[in-house]
């Protein structure tokens, strides 16, 4: 967790988020750090604690990545693995330890994660890319779009005089390297996936990307390359919940919830928190190609995609667009729209899935 960052947006805490300044998040133990004239600059391990009395909340920072998550235990049951994958395991022993896992374990499911957004947020930089890897990041071309249809009003600036902007799920990170890049904000990408977070941490930290690539079945090539990411001292990334974030009201210049909200349990918890942390006159910009699935989202929860009997024929679009101004987003006006932007997934070696996204750009009062 960089210093800077740390100090810029002023984490409060996800847990209690009493009113004011009652639930800061500080730095409650340093045990390892890059320091300057004897002050930590980045801080690798440690433990973050809320101020407020009444909580204390406890925060572990672990790779670089503090973990701002009010339900760190659900997390840490529900997902084990994320906390204790290492991927310095050799291929041979790897591969070993994934067909003795089976098809669709925690350990396959993971790999497989991994394998579906890494190649498209870095593989355009691998100097031998696998087959199907899109020869420019899909992610990066979204983030494009998006900071065109935000137009070039400058965004609020936040206590650096630079702009702060939040990445929501993240995953890898590439598209808050992009967002840094176009915006001069500085960004902190977000995401709940640990073991996605710690690939780009490493990338930002060691300027290398190390990832699975799935070719067919289980198998995974590993690629390994150098990344050079034009923004990166402007980026940090921390982990924490789309549903319950751990920024303060109105505090965001730019929010940013690319390919996300069709992956949560609760969209309306989500759009209110986007509400919540963009500053006056900050802007939204929010993409889905609406991807829904019981899996993730209970169908109720859904924007569009069930009542095919109503006015709108059940179709997600002119439910999104009228989410703007209406109770779950009430500061927020809808600006610009693109109806359809391209945006992709590498399956497999023989298989890529295209989607085209709604992207919806807002501004709040
Ligand atoms: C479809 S991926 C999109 C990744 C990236 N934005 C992109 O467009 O390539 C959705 C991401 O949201 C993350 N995610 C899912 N639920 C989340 C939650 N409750 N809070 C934060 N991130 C979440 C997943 O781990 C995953 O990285």
């Amino acid at each position: 967790m960089k210093r800077l960052h740390f100090e810029a947006f002023r984490p409060v805490c996800p847990a209690c988020r009493a009113p004011g300044a009652a639930s800061a998040v500080r730095v409650a133990a340093i045990d390892q750090a890059t320091t300057a004239a004897g002050d930590w600059v980045d801080l690798l391990e440690g433990m973050l604690e809320c101020t407020n009395p009444d909580c204390l909340r406890e925060y572990p920072v672990l790779d670089g990545v503090p973990m701002l998550v009010a339900d760190m235990s659900g997390l840490l049951r529900s997902s084990p693995l994320h906390f204790a994958f290492r991927e310095d395991i050799g291929p041979r022993v790897l591969s070993a330890l994934v067909d003795g896992a089976g098809p669709d374990s925690e350990l396959e499911r993971l790999l497989r994660f991994l394998s579906h957004y890494a190649p498209d947020h870095y593989g355009d930089l691998d100097p031998e890319p696998c087959p199907g890897t899109a020869p420019v990041a899909p992610i990066t071309q979204l983030v494009g779009a998006a900071v065109e249809a935000l137009g070039l009003a400058p965004l609020p600036e936040g206590p650096e005089s630079s702009p702060l902007v939040a990445d929501l799920g993240c995953g890898v990170g590439r598209g808050s390297f992009a967002l840094a890049a176009a915006t001069g904000g500085l960004v902190v990408g977000v995401d709940l996936n640990l073991a996605m977070l710690q690939l780009a941490s490493r990338a930002l930290r060691r300027g290398r990307a190390r990832y699975p690539v799935r070719r067919v079945g289980m198998v995974y090539s590993w690629r390994e390359h150098p990344v050079d990411l034009p923004g990166a001292a402007r980026v940090d990334f921390w982990m924490a919940d789309a549903h319950a974030l751990p920024f303060a009201d109105a505090s965001l210049g730019l929010v940013t919830s690319l390919n996300l909200i069709d992956c949560l349990g609760d969209p309306a918890a989500h759009l209110r928190e986007l509400d919540r942390i963009t500053a006056p006159g900050g802007k939204l910009a929010l993409c889905t190609p609406y991807d829904w699935s019981p899996n993730a989202t209970a169908a109720p929860g859904w924007i569009g995609g069930h009542s095919q009997r109503a006015v709108d024929g059940g179709a997600s679009e002119p439910r999104a667009r009228a989410l703007f101004g209406g109770p779950l987003l009430p500061r927020i006006a809808l600006q610009a729209e693109v109806h359809a932007l391209p945006w992709q997934l590498r399956v497999h070696d023989r298989s890529t899935m295209h989607y085209q996204t709604h992207l919806l750009v807002g501004q709040a009062g």
